[in-house]
C-alpha cells in the first residue's frame, strides 16, 4: 500500500498534492515525496512522513501547475531518505511514484546493470523507471509505447505516475492490482490511490482498471489498454464523504482490514508460491535454509496475536519439518536468561517490528549466536533489521489495534517457510507438499467464501453482547485459534473470555459452565474432530451455550450447536488461517454493538514499544 497523488491543470500543484498525501497517510507513511514540473523536473523527498517533507522543502520554489506526491510503504529497501519516492531515471528526464511491487525487478535489474545503469535507491521502482527510460531511448518511442512496452514485461502489481521533462503538461499513468482513481475538473485533472485528495475539488471521478494506460493533460484525458486500442473513459458521480473514504467505505478500520484479507494473503503468496511449479521462492528464509534444515531447535518468539501465530506454526513445523519447536513470550523469555545454543533458530514474529519485548528477545538470542529470523509487517523495522533474514508478511498497513490481517498473514508467511524447510528436508512426502501448496493458493478465495457470512455474524454477536465471559475451545492446530479469538473479544469488547485446549475443560475451568456462558468451539474437520464433539456433548450436558466454526457440510456438530460459523473443506495445517475470520467479525460485531471505539480500545495501543 502507499499514498499516490497527481494534479495537472490551472491551480497550485503543491498544496493540492501535500494535502492530499495527508489524507493518504493511513496507507503508508515510511517516507514522502514531490516531483514538479517548473521549468524542469523538481524533486523531493524525505524518509517519514508528509509533515516533515514538507519542513525540508520550506523556502523552496514549489510553485507548478503540474506535480505528483507518494507516501511509501516499503516493501524493496528500507524507509530512508534516497529510497523514497519519486524516483528519477537515469538521464534525469522522467520522474516516477509507484505503488505496488516488481516482483521480477531482480531480472529486469540484472539486465540494465549489465548495460551499464548504476542505480540510487534499492527499491523495485527504479528499476522499472530505468527499464522504461531503456526503451524510450534504445526504441526512440514516445514515453507512452515505452510505458507499454516494459509494462508487458513486468510481474507484479502497480499503479506508476509518470513526469516527462519533456512533456511538462502531461502525467501519464498506469495500473494494475493497485488502486488508482482520476478526478475530472474543468480543465483540470486530479489522481489519487483513492478519491480522497480530489472530493473537495470534483466529484466525478474515473477508475482506472488493471492493464489501462491513462495520458492526462489538463484538459484532455486518454485511456488505453496496453495494446493501444482507445478506450472510453467511464465518468462516475462519487457520492463518498471524505471520512469513509479513507476506511474504504467501511465503519471501522478493523472491518475494512478484515475483509481486505483475501487480498493480504494473496498479496502474501504472491511472487512466492507457484502451486504449478511446485515452488515457493523466499529469499530472505533460501540463505538461511541449511541452518534451518540443520538446527535441533526453532523457538518462536512474540507478544500477543503474533505469539498465537507462533502456537500455529509450532504445529506446523513440528509436523512439516519434524523440528523441535518451542513458543516463548518475548516478555519472558529475554528476563529469564535462556539456554540459547549456538545453531538455535529463532523467529521473530511482529506486526509492526517494534514490539520492544520481542527486539530485546531477539537482541539476547542474537548475542548467544543464534540464527535470527523475522516475520514481519514493517518493512525496514527494528526487528527486521536486528533479524539476521526472514520474510515480510505484505499485509499493507494494519491500522486497527486489533491485529487481523497481519494473523492470517504470518501464518501464510509461517506455513511457507515450513513447507520450504520440510520440503528441502525431506520429511514432506511429495503429495502432501504439493497439496498444500494448493490449499494455500485458494486460501483468498476461501476467505472471501467466509466473509460473506457477515451478517449472519452479526446477528450472533447481537445475540451473546451482554454476556459477562466467553469461553473458546479448540484442539490441536484450532487450539491457538481458540486463544486469538479469546484475546480479539477481550480486547474489542472488554468483555472477560478465556481459550483453552478443548481437553483441558474436564481438569478445572468446566466448573465455569452454566447456563449463562457462551462457549465458541473451533471445531472444524481434522484428526481431533470427534474428541471435540463430544467436549461439546459435555458443555451442552450443562447448558452452556455452544456456538461453533464448523467445516460446511458438518450436520452433526451444526445439530449440536445454537449457532454455527462455517468455514469451507480445507487442511487442518491452513485451516488456522480461515477459521479466525468469523472470530475476528464475532468480536468486531460485539464491539461495535456495545459502542465501542473498536479502532482504538481503551487501555491498548498499536504497537507496545515500552517494556
Ligand atoms: C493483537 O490484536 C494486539 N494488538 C497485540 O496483542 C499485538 O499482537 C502484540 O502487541 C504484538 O504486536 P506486534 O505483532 O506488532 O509485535
Ligand atoms: N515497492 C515499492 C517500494 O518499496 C513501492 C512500495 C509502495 O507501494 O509504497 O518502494
Amino acid at each position: 500500500m502507499c499514498g499516490i497523488v497527481g494534479y495537472t491543470g490551472p491551480r497550485e500543484a503543491y498544496p493540492i498534492i501535500v494535502k492530499g498525501l495527508k489524507r493518504l497517510e493511513y496507507r503508508g507513511y515510511d517516507s514522502a515525496g514531490v516531483a514538479l514540473q517548473n521549468g524542469g523536473l523538481h524533486v523531493y523527498k524525505k524518509k517519514g512522513k508528509v509533515a516533515d517533507l514538507e519542513d525540508s522543502i520550506a523556502g523552496k520554489n514549489v510553485h507548478a501547475h503540474v506535480g505528483i506526491g507518494h507516501t511509501r510503504w516499503a516493501t524493496h529497501g528500507e524507509p530512508n531518505d534516497r529510497n523514497a519516492h519519486p524516483h528519477q531515471s537515469a538521464s534525469g528526464r522522467l520522474a516516477m511514484i509507484h505503488n505496488g511491487i516488481i516482483e521480477n525487478y531482480a531480472q529486469l535489474k540484472s539486465e540494465l546493470v549489465k548495460k551499464g545503469y548504476e542505480f540510487k535507491s534499492d527499491t523495485d521502482t527504479e528499476v522499472l523507471l530505468n527499464f522504461i527510460e531503456e526503451i524510450l531511448v534504445k526504441n526512440d518511442c514516445s514515453l507512452e509505447e515505452a510505458i507499454r512496452i516494459a509494462l508487458k514485461r513486468v510481474v507484479g502489481a502497480y499503479v506508476i505516475l509518470l513526469l516527462d521533462a519533456e512533456n511538462p503538461d502531461t502525467i501519464i499513468a498506469a495500473r494494475k492490482g493497485s488502486p488508482l482513481v482520476i478526478g475530472v475538473g474543468k480543465g483540470e485533472h486530479f489522481l489519487g490511490s483513492d478519491a480522497s485528495p480530489m472530493l473537495e475539488y470534483t466529484k466525478e471521478v474515473v477508475y482506472v482498471n488493471d492493464y489501462e494506460l491513462a495520458i492526462i493533460k489538463p484538459d484532455e484525458l486518454i485511456l488505453k489498454n496496453l495494446g493501444n486500442e482507445k478506450l472510453t473513459p467511464y465518468v462516475q458521480k462519487l457520492d463518498l464523504e471524505l471520512a469513509s473514504i479513507e476506511k474504504g467505505g467501511y465503519e471501522h478500520f478493523m472491518l475494512k482490514e478484515i475483509f481486505e484479507q483475501p487480498q493480504t494473503i494473496n498479496d502474501c503468496l504472491r511472487g512466492r508460491l507457484d502451486a504449478v511449479a511446485g515452488t515457493i521462492t523466499m529469499s530472505g528464509i533460501q540463505q538461511y535454509a541449511e541452518q534451518i534444515m540443520q538446527t535441533n531447535r526453532i523457538i518462536m518468539v512474540a507478544c500477543g496475536t503474533s505469539w498465537h501465530a507462533g502456537l500455529v506454526a509450532e504445529y506446523i513445523f513440528e509436523e512439516l519439518c519434524r523440528i523441535n519447536v518451542e513458543v516463548e513470550y518475548a516478555s519472558e523469555f529475554r528476563y529469564r536468561n535462556p539456554v540459547i545454543n549456538p545453531g538455535d533458530v529463532i523467529i521473530a514474529i511482529s506486526q509492526s517490528g517494534e514490539t520492544a519485548d520481542t527486539l530485546v528477545a531477539i537482541e539476547t538470542a542474537k548475542e548467544k549466536g543464534a540464527i535470527i529470523l523475522g516475520v514481519v509487517n514493517v518493512v525496514g523495522s527494528s526487528i527486521a533489521r536486528t533479524s539476521h533474514g526472514g520474510a515480510y508478511t505484505h499485509a499493507g498497513p494494519e491500522i486497527g489495534v486489533a491485529s487481523t490481517k497481519a494473523f492470517t498473514a504470518q501464518l501464510s508467511v509461517l506455513t511457507m517457510i515450513a513447507l520450504k524447510v520440510g520440503y528441502m528436508k525431506g520429511t514432506i512426502p511429495q503429495q502432501r507438499y504439493l497439496r498444500l501448496l494448493n490449499e494455500l493458493n485458494e486460501l483468498p478465495e476461501k476467505a472471501a467464501w467466509v466473509l460473506q457470512q457477515h451478517e449472519k455474524i452479526k446477528a450472533i454477536a447481537e445475540k451473546y453482547k451482554d454476556a459477562r465471559d466467553f469461553l473458546y475451545l479448540g484442539r490441536g492446530y484450532n487450539f491457538a485459534v481458540a486463544l486469538e479469538g479469546a484475546l480479539k473479544l477481550k480486547e474489542i469488547s472488554y468483555i472477560h473470555a478465556e481459550g483453552y485446549p478443548a481437553a483441558e475443560m474436564k481438569h478445572g475451568p468446566i466448573a465455569l459452565v452454566d447456563e449463562n456462558l457462551p462457549v465458541v468451539f473451533i471445531a472444524t474437520k481434522d484428526p481431533y474432530h470427534e474428541k471435540v464433539v463430544s467436549n461439546m456433548q459435555e458443555i451442552r450436558a450443562r447448558k452452556g451455550q455452544v456456538i461453533s466454526v464448523i467445516t460446511e457440510g458438518d450436520e452433526h456438530s451444526a445439530s449440536l450447536s445454537l449457532d454455527v460459523m462455517i468455514i469451507p473443506e480445507a487442511d487442518e495445517i491452513v485451516a488456522p488461517i480461515l477459521s479466525v475470520i468469523p472470530l475476528q467479525l464475532l468480536a468486531y460485531y460485539i464491539g461495535v454493538s456495545k459502542g465501542l471505539d473498536v479502532d482504538k480500545p481503551r487501555n491498548l495501543a498499536k504497537s507496545v514499544t515500552v517494556e
